[in-house]
Formats: structure tokens, sequence, C-alpha cells
């Protein structure tokens, strides 16, 4: 029974830990198939998705590890977040307070834990132990345009999959590596590869399989206009 609207957006969650079970290619094709009903700039559609299974995704997750270990970074295709130091309030703070529930909360690793903390981020390049791997790339004609679109079709198939009893994790991590991920996978030049998605069914038993973000309430971010401005 595939679950409604409301449930795939209250169970959506950023899932760090899946099961090996593998998903059937034909599963993987109808979500992304679902995903392309998103609403883009004139119908551009300006995404293109690249899905790895088997031996392909652990050639590219050796290769990813390897460059996050030995720190080659690279600066990525477009700025998707500032530098650690150059975050404003009210972000600054409430990235502190995901990284404190993830970390410390969820995982037990200490705020001065430099190790533990690189040890657990070092898994978004084996995808979570997910059995897909994907990789969202978008045209860069225009860039800006493209990303909103990019960010609809990433949602979309992040409900996609939990209508189908899947879970994923969104990977902005992926693109300090862009040149690995360049050489694994037939992306155009004119595309920016916008992050990696992992696919699978979430492994509940890991102590990450409670781990929840908060939310600010609607109060906080929308504002209701009802009266003319004229009428007090
Ligand atoms: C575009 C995008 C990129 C993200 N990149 C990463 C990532 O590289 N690694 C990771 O563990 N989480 C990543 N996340 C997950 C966010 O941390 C997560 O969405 C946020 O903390 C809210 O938690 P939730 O998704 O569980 O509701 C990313 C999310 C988005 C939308």
């Amino acid at each position: 029974m595939s679950a409604t609207v409301e449930e795939a957006l209250l169970t959506r969650r950023s899932c760090r830990a899946f099961r090996p079970d593998p998903v059937p290619r034909a599963a993987v094709e109808r979500l992304l198939g679902l995903a392309a009903r998103s609403a883009s700039n004139s119908n551009c559609q300006p995404w293109q998705v690249h899905v790895l299974t088997g031996a392909a995704k652990r050639a590219l997750s050796a290769d990813l590890l390897c460059a996050h270990d030995e720190g080659r970074r690279s600066a990525g295709e477009f700025a998707y977040q500032p530098g650690a130091d150059q975050w404003r309030e009210p972000f600054r703070s409430r990235r502190r307070r995901f990284g404190e529930g993830l970390y410390r909360d969820a995982l037990g690793i200490e705020p001065g834990d430099t190790a533990g903390r690189l040890g657990h981020h070092r898994r978004n390049y084996d995808f979570f132990g997910a059995p897909v791997g994907m990789v969202l790339t978008v045209s860069r004609a225009p860039l800006e345009g493209a990303l909103i679109d990019a960010g609809l079709f990433l949602q979309a198939l992040m409900l996609a999959a939990r209508g189908a009893g899947l879970h994923t994790c969104a990977q902005a991590s992926f693109i300090d590596f862009h040149p690995v991920l360049r050489r694994h996978l037939r992306v155009p030049d004119d595309h920016v590869i916008v992050c990696g998605v992992a696919l699978g069914y979430a492994d509940h038993e890991h102590r990450l399989g409670a781990h929840r973000t908060p939310r600010e309430p609607v109060s906080s971010f929308a504002s209701f206009y009802e009266a003319g401005q004229d009428s007090s």
C-alpha cells in the first residue's frame, strides 16, 4: 500500500543507515518516472540522474573514500553552503543544533572528537550502505533556475521513495569530489553535479534509526496578509 502525501512528508527523513537488501531496477525507474513529474521552468526538465548499483557503485565509493581520506577536495562547481565560519544567524545556531543532535545525541560522538566525526562523515561516500547510489546533475544554462528545478525533482524523488517503503539521503558532500564523479560518470560538460542520493531500505535497528530533526513553527517563517494596507 502506498503512503499518502502527508505520510510521505512526515516520514521522510535523511536516512544514514541502510540494509543491504537490493532495490530492483524497475522500482528505481518507477521512482525516477514519478520524480520527473516535477514542475520545471517551461518544462525544460534540466536534470539528469546517474544510478549506480553493484560493482559500479563499489568502484565509485572506493575512489571517493580514497579521495576523501587523502584530503583531495576540490572547490565545488557551485556554492551550496558558506564556509564553516561564514554562517549567519539564525542558520549558524540551527546548524550547530543539527550537528549536536546527529553527532553527540544520536551517535555518541563528542564535539571535540574530530576523528569520530570524520569517521561518520566518510560513510557518505559509501552511500551509508544503501544498495543504490544516485548522482543528480543539472544543466548550467542558467544554473540558478536549474537548481530550483533540481530541488523540486530531489524532493519528489525522496517522497516517491517513501511511497514505495524506501528511504533516501540527499548528499551534498559529493560536490567536493566532482572530479572523481566525472571520471566514473558520463556527466556532460555543461552540467553541474548537484548532489548524491542514497536509496534503499532503512536499517531501523541502527542507532540512527530513531534520529529525527525538529522544525521551526509556521509562525516563524510565514506572514499572512488579510486586511488591506490602509485598514488597521
Ligand atoms: C541538498 C541536500 C544535501 C544534503 N547533503 C547531506 C550530506 O552530504 N550528508 C548528510 O548526511 N546529509 C545531507 N543532507 C541532509 C540534511 O542534513 C537534512 O535534510 C537536514 O538535517 C534535515 O533533516 P531530515 O532530512 O532528516 O529531515 C542534505 C540535504 C539536502 C536537502
